[in-house]
């Protein structure tokens, strides 16, 4: 998938943008506080309904102004499909594809897949297991059709089982209502995420190999609850316990992803620089993943990429962003340093865009800054 136009109105300081993106990278610089950010936030807008930034729309919605909006033309498999985005501050929403009001989040985020690699990519490490269980699902779900309906139900069933949890007295029978139908929702859950988490745990670790050595990584898929157990003994163990605390302890909203150095885990044991190179590996190791499953690329989105990285690790980033081949967007202060690491690769089609005071220019990259 490629973003072949954009338009942004209205959205943080961006009054009105209009590009053309390069359909492989594009590198927008700017000085802090000129905009960038907020040109990465309305692409993920544009294909999530929301920032990366925040959950909240209000804040992204230009001071003085009702609404933003950001409209897309994507290209996907030779056909093209305009995507639009509207937000306003009294709560309403709408999203487009293809002319046509979508349904949910979900099926907007079918059409366009983004990953992020920005600061905050190293809670994937550091953060809850929410985070990591995140990442494993944008996989499945861009790859698995059935997984979403699935993985709502789980969500539905845990809803009702905690209520039903949380009265004076219970109702054993409506329980084992629910239980069974979590039952059979979790059990093909884990199958989808541990299917997924094989295919990604050989790419992530091959790939990681190639970009750092670090001795003893290993990424393990614990998938909510006892592995020597089923479920259904899970639950039946620990019904006092969810019922004294009004809630469901192990199940799949409890899956995670180990990654750990040597037994230990890597937030813990790892450099801030190495996590890094971890937390890349991830995130593209996922799109290769996605890209050799369905034949599709993702688009990348990168945060201030010379801020994250030393020039080393940034090369062999670009290495790997050059072979996967889709389309980029990478932001950075400096044009010089941002501009360095693709020099000598004149074969890849790039556009340069400088970023001032919410407005964008393309530039020529060959010219200096001083000329523009
Ligand atoms: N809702 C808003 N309305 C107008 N300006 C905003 C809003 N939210 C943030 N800004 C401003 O937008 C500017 C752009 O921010 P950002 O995209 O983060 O810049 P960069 O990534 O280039 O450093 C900042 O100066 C910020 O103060
Ligand atoms: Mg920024």
């Amino acid at each position: 998938m490629t973003l072949k136009r954009l338009s942004i109105q209205n959205l943080r300081n961006l009054q009105a943008v209009d590009l053309e993106p390069s359909p492989r990278i594009n590198l927008l610089y700017g000085e802090n506080g000129s905009g960038k950010t907020s040109v990465l936030e309305a692409i993920h807008s544009l294909a999530l309904g929301r920032s990366f930034r925040s959950h909240k729309h209000k804040p992204l919605i230009r001071h003085g102004q009702e609404a933003f909006t950001v409209f897309g033309r994507v290209s996907s498999r030779g056909a093209d499909i305009p995507l639009g985005v509207h937000r306003q501050k009294d709560g309403q929403s709408s999203f487009k594809a293809n002319g046509i009001q979508v349904s949910s989040i979900a099926e907007l985020a079918s059409y366009l897949p983004v990953q992020v690699i920005n600061s905050d990519s190293f809670q994937l490490l550091e953060g809850s297991p929410k985070v990591r269980r995140q990442f494993i699902d944008w996989l499945v779900f861009h790859v698995e059709p059935q997984f979403f309906g699935v993985w709502k139900g789980a969500q539905r069933c845990l809803k009702h089982r905690n209520a039903l949890l949380r009265r004076d007295r219970i109702d054993r029978s409506e329980l084992a209502v629910w239980d069974r139908e979590l039952l059979t929702l979790s059990e093909a859950l884990h199958q989808y995420r541990s299917q997924s988490v094989a295919q990604f745990r050989a790419v992530f670790l091959e790939l990681l190999e190639s970009f750092v050595r670090i001795p003893g990584v290993e990424l393990n898929y614990f998938r909510g609850w006892d592995r020597e157990r089923s479920y259904e003994e899970v639950l039946k163990a620990n019904f006092e316990k969810d019922f004294q605390q009004g809630y469901t302890h192990s199940g799949c909203h409890r899956a995670d992803l180990r990654i750990t150095v040597n037994g230990q885990p890597a937030g813990e044991v790892l450099s801030r620089g190495q996590q890094k190179l971890v937390v890349c590996a991830l995130k593209v190791s996922q799109a290769y993943v996605f890209a050799n499953t369905t034949g599709n690329r993702c688009v990348y989105l990168v945060d201030d990429l010379p801020a994250e990285l030393d020039q080393h690790h940034r090369a062999r980033l670009v290495d790997w962003l050059e072979k996967l081949g889709g389309q980029v967007f990478i932001t950075g202060v400096e044009r010089e340093a941002l501009l360095a690491d693709w020099l000598d690769r004149p074969h890849l089609a790039r556009k340069v865009f400088h970023v001032e005071q919410g407005e964008l220019k393309a530039v020529d990259e060959t010219s200096s800054a001083a000329n523009e």
